[in-house]
């Protein structure tokens, strides 16, 4: 793993919007050029208009150009380790294929995923285009 990628995603916990949950997430998405594009979760008013962390990640990525990705970091303040909500994981799985998914807790747990084991069995372009 590249070993910026967990200090990456605790920076970007910092700017977290999250007064109705307060619950702070970082992500940092690593391109397959070792280029690390990070995200926060934002919240709002309505609540259901929240955007996860990775998605942010992932928008930013996909915004700036990048398109192939090797792995997330997702680091949150949780004595259980936090991984990706299910619209995520979907998402990641579509733009990024089967990366690695490291989660971090900043009390110091860690785990890793292969992201195709947090989404069997999944929906995409290959469903549409046989
Ligand atoms: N959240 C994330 O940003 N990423 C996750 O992997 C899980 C949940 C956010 C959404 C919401 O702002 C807060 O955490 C509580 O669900």
């Amino acid at each position: 793993m590249n070993p910026d990628l967990i200090s990456k995603a605790t920076a970007a916990r910092d700017a977290a919007i999250a007064p109705y949950s307060n619950f702070k997430v970082g992500a940092a998405l690593e391109t397959t050029d070792g280029e690390i594009f990070t995200g926060c979760n934002i919240e709002n008013s309505s609540y259901g208009l929240t955007v996860c962390a990775e998605r942010i990640a992932l928008w930013k990525a996909l915004s700036e150009g990048a398109r192939r990705f090797r792995a997330i970091a997702v680091v949150t303040d949780s004595a259980v380790l936090a991984s990706p909500c299910g619209a995520c994981r979907q998402l990641l799985w579509e733009y990024c294929g089967d990366i690695t998914v490291h989660t971090h807790s900043l009390q110091g747990i860690s785990n890793e995923y292969k992201l195709a084991a947090l989404l069997p069995i999944p929906f995409d372009n290959h469903n549409l285009n046989p």
